[in-house]
């Protein structure tokens, strides 16, 4: 097939960076922390049938449609139909602008806590130091106050690493840079957990950490969590794997590749939270604190629990202070670059823009929106942000892919065609799970987020600025992914069959 189309270079190369998008931010620690809100060692049952009757079919879904359609997003959804090209945009538009921009600020934090931890910056107070000298959180999401300069510096160097990466291509940026990114990461993380497993009390963590409790499983909120965190985890629901997909030559395994991707991505998370747990388990024993009670005040926090646990190490500290935030923003970084490259593939498809100057203006768009997270309102932004597009992008747009393909096409268009490139063949069972048992899941979790939305208003925030923020944008998304979708395609040639028609 010569369409002039990027490709990877290898297969490795194309799940490394499979794996680079999945593992971030939310492995480290967001995992560790919803295991142990939802019963320890006892989520890891919901967790587990969340990957394997949702995760992984869904991945392996989104694998097919970018493989199969041969498309980004907004070109595969085209090409199920014209009808549902505006689906392939608004994951770019709503959950992924949204994203990007408070994931590049955290990354940005976490570069400035790098600094932070060669001096142990943050003095006594970690808490304190955090929220009030270096966020300053002002009290209202309207209420900005001035521009955090370490952050805006950090922000920069965020943005600018993202544009050199981009800017090179598929094979030339983002595949070597995920082949430098992902081995660094498993090395630092392999010596963060051994370093913490040695620490006093850490076992009296990790046996906390792997300790069911049985009776959160009659939770619904567990079961949702746990969705919830499988979505966010393999990146499902951005149209990222989806574009990532459409690079792969013909003969390619896409199957199999998903199945590694998703285990890949879920191992990381266990083996992450070991190390977490182990850190907690040294701070009780250190401070002579219950355990229940270190995790119930700072669990959430990696910007607060870590730097105290790091003043704790003594003269160590800032040398794990520095491998922790580097390993965090390693992360982050492989991740930001998946979303940069979604929206560049989606919009390099459909208009006669080169590459380059598309790269450097979405680079530039970025950073320029990023910087109301580098304002004192910036974390009450970002909650509100991350509350939606947790809570509705992905699942919404899951959802609708499940529709569209299972519903408004012929599945087995896409899963014949998985089959004839893979080993692993997929029964009629697949089928089945996208038309009717995702669909309906995902339902039931939508449905009871539209109640507990309506009965309070989410967190302390006022009604007008979830209106403002979080419901407008819903709105403004959609709205230009419909006015995107009627637009004239750059030529129509690209516009015909998938591959396996
Ligand atoms: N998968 C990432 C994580 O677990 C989250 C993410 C999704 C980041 C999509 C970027 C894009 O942290
Ligand atoms: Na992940």
């Amino acid at each position: 097939e010569t369409t002039g189309r990027n490709t990877w270079k290898s297969r490795t190369g194309f799940i490394l960076a499979a794996i680079g998008s999945a593992v971030g931010l939310g492995n480290i620690w967001r995992f560790s922390y919803l295991t142990y809100e939802n019963g320890g060692g006892a989520f890891l049952i919901p967790y587990l049938i969340a990957l394997l009757t949702a995760g992984i079919p869904l991945l392996i879904l989104e694998f097919g449609i970018g493989h199969e359609r041969f498309g980004s997003a907004p070109l595969a959804f085209h090409k199920i139909s014209p009808r549902w090209e505006w689906l392939g945009w608004w994951p770019l538009l709503f959950t992924m602008f949204g994203i990007v921009l408070y994931y590049s600020a955290v990354i940005a934090w976490c570069i400035d806590y790098l600094f932070f931890s060669t001096t142990l910056a943050w003095g006594d107070d970690p808490n304190s130091f955090f929220f009030n000298s270096f966020l300053q959180v002002t009290s209202s999401p309207f209420e900005i106050g001035a521009i955090r300069m370490p952050i805006l510096i950090a922000l920069l160097v965020v943005w600018v690493v993202n544009w050199i990466i981009i800017v090179r291509g598929v094979g030339p940026g983002i595949e070597l840079a995920n082949k430098i990114f992902m081995p660094l990461l498993l090395i630092l993380t392999l010596a963060l957990v051994f370093w913490s497993l040695t620490l006093e009390g850490a076992m009296v963590g990790v046996s906390a950490y792997l300790t069911p409790d049985f009776s959160k499983l009659s939770d619904p909120m567990v079961w949702v969590s746990a969705y919830g965190q499988i979505f966010f985890t393999l990146s499902l629901g951005f149209g990222i794997m989806i574009a990532y997909a459409s690079y792969m030559p013909y003969e390619s395994n896409m199957t199999g590749s998903a199945i590694i991707t998703a285990l890949a991505n879920s191992g990381f998370s266990l083996l992450s939270g070991f190390g977490v747990f182990a850190l907690l388990g040294f701070m009780s024993a250190n401070q002579g604190i219950a355990l229940e009670d270190v995790v119930q005040e700072s669990i959430g926090l990696a910007f607060v629990a870590y730097p105290k646990a790091i003043s704790l190490l003594g003269t160590a500290g800032p040398l794990f202070g520095v491998l922790f935030f580097l390993s965090l923003t390693v992360a982050g970084i492989s991740s930001s670059i998946s979303i940069v490259e979604a929206f560049v593939s989606g919009i390099e498809d459909k208009f006669a823009i080169n590459r380059e100057l598309l790269a450097t203006l979405l680079c530039l768009l970025g950073f320029a929106g990023g910087l109301i997270f580098t304002t004192q309102g910036g974390l009450l932004w970002l909650d509100i942000v991350d509350h939606f597009i947790n809570n509705y992008g992905l699942i919404v747009a899951g959802l609708l892919e499940c529709l569209a393909v299972g519903w408004f096409f012929k599945i087995d268009i896409i899963r014949n065609h998985l089959n004839k490139v893979s080993k692993l063949q997929l029964g009629t069972w697949w089928n089945w799970i996208i038309k009717f048992a995702l669909p309906i899941f995902l339902s039931i979790i939508l449905v009871n987020q539209l109640f507990r939305e309506l009965l309070g208003a989410y967190g302390k925030y006022s009604w007008e600025s979830l209106i403002g923020i979080g419901w407008s944008w819903i709105g403004i998304s959609l709205l230009l992914s419909f006015v995107l979708a009627v637009q004239p395609w750059k030529t129509s040639n690209h516009l015909q069959n998938g591959r396996g028609e």
